[in-house]
């Protein structure tokens, strides 16, 4: 088994007991990864609304420090106690506790149990998975769940809110592709080109989507992909069409729902809860290959900006801040030599 390094690069959020918040840059032990049989050295990892939480100290998320973020990772096996995942393959991983209460992508090195590993689908390298990530997993996971519930093309119009964001852009990738006709909903205007390239055909503002309304408005939307919870799912649901359905994974502007049931009870409509983070392996490695395939988010690289380490902490405040225009990919360590 090859040696580890007697030390790696990692970014790390510390709160000692008593002590100050801090977060930065740092050389870690390796001795302190988590235990697990397959130790990656980490080439790419994401930026996701979830890590910039982890990386607060307001945030929430974190629990426990030190802690290395990063809820997803890919690259080379450099350590293994299980022959499905021999030194030298390509891996992924996202989910689980990775990045929140075990160290995750943000570090040269990471440690993860077999069961939560993903071989690298054929066709992807590492750099590809991490442009997809958790966000572009989990707009796979919602597009998978409102045609398993019976969206087809040509049904009528799909919205997506929160549409500049990661898991909106590849939402909007993936159904337009599948032939769908697709209306982003998005705060920015400035972004209807990359959307439309993408593949939306349709814009709503921000303002036409946030508010109070009557219980039930008229039908409009086939199905629908919400990132954004609090401000904008109320106007889904009592938009949907007879039987439609909305996957609602975000909570971007916050957490509550102000709802009736009458889209429930007189339009039979669905409310289908994403969770990426609990996906059962088996269904987990499935999702990758397809999104390597039938559910690849095409595109989405132009919306993509890369970031080391060091220079990760702006993104983290951007994407807090609601400010994300597709997403950042993080540059961690050179492939294995
Ligand atoms: N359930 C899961 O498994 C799962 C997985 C991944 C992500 N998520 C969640 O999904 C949400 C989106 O994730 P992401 O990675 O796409 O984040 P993101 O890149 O930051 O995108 C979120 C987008 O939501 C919109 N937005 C932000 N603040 C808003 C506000 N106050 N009111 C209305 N719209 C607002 C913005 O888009 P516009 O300016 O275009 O409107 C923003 O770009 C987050 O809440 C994240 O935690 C959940």
């Amino acid at each position: 088994m090859p040696e580890l390094p007697a030390s790696f690069r990692a970014f790390v959020v510390d709160k000692p007991a008593g002590g100050p918040f801090s977060r930065g840059v740092r050389e870690m032990d390796p001795r302190d990864l988590p235990p697990g049989e397959v130790t990656v050295r980490v080439e790419w990892s994401g930026v996701n609304f979830k890590d910039a939480l982890a990386a607060r100290e307001d945030g929430r998320v974190a629990r426990g420090y030190p802690l290395i973020p990063g809820i997803d990772l890919a690259g080379t096996v450099v350590a293994s106690e299980d022959d499905a995942f021999p030194v030298g393959s390509a891996v992924l991983a996202n989910g689980y506790d990775i990045g929140v209460a075990r160290h995750g992508g943000y570090g040269e090195l990471a440690r993860i149990p077999s069961a939560w590993a993903v071989p690298m689908p054929a066709g992807l390298t590492a750099k590809d998975a991490m442009e997809i990530g958790t966000a572009g997993f989990t707009a796979a996971m919602s597009v998978a769940a409102l045609e398993d519930r019976g969206l087809e093309p040509g049904a009528g119009p799909v919205l997506v809110t929160g549409a500049s964001g990661g898991v909106g852009s590849a939402a909007i990738a993936i159904l337009s592709a599948r032939g769908h006709e697709v209306w982003a909903a998005t705060g920015k205007a400035d972004e209807h080109d990359r959307l439309r390239d993408l593949g939306a055909s349709g814009f709503l503002a921000r303002e036409e989507v946030t508010g109070p309304g009557r219980p039930l408005e008229r039908e409009r939307w086939a199905g629908a992909v919400d990132t954004v919870g609090a401000a904008t799912l109320p106007y889904v649901l009592r938009t949907l069409r007879i039987g439609a359905a909305v996957a609602s994974s975000g909570n971007a502007s916050g957490a509550e729902l102000a709802t009736t049931v009458f889209p429930f009870i007189l339009r039979g409509c669905a409310l289908l809860g994403m969770d990426s983070a609990n996906m059962a392996i088996e269904r987990r490695r499935a999702l990758w290959g397809r999104l390597a395939g039938d559910l690849l988010p095409r595109g989405i690289a132009d919306g993509i900006t890369e970031v080391t380490l060091d220079t990760l902490e702006p993104a983290l405040d951007a994407i807090h801040a609601g400010l994300a225009r597709g997403r950042w990919v993080v540059r961690v360590a050179a492939p294995a030599g």
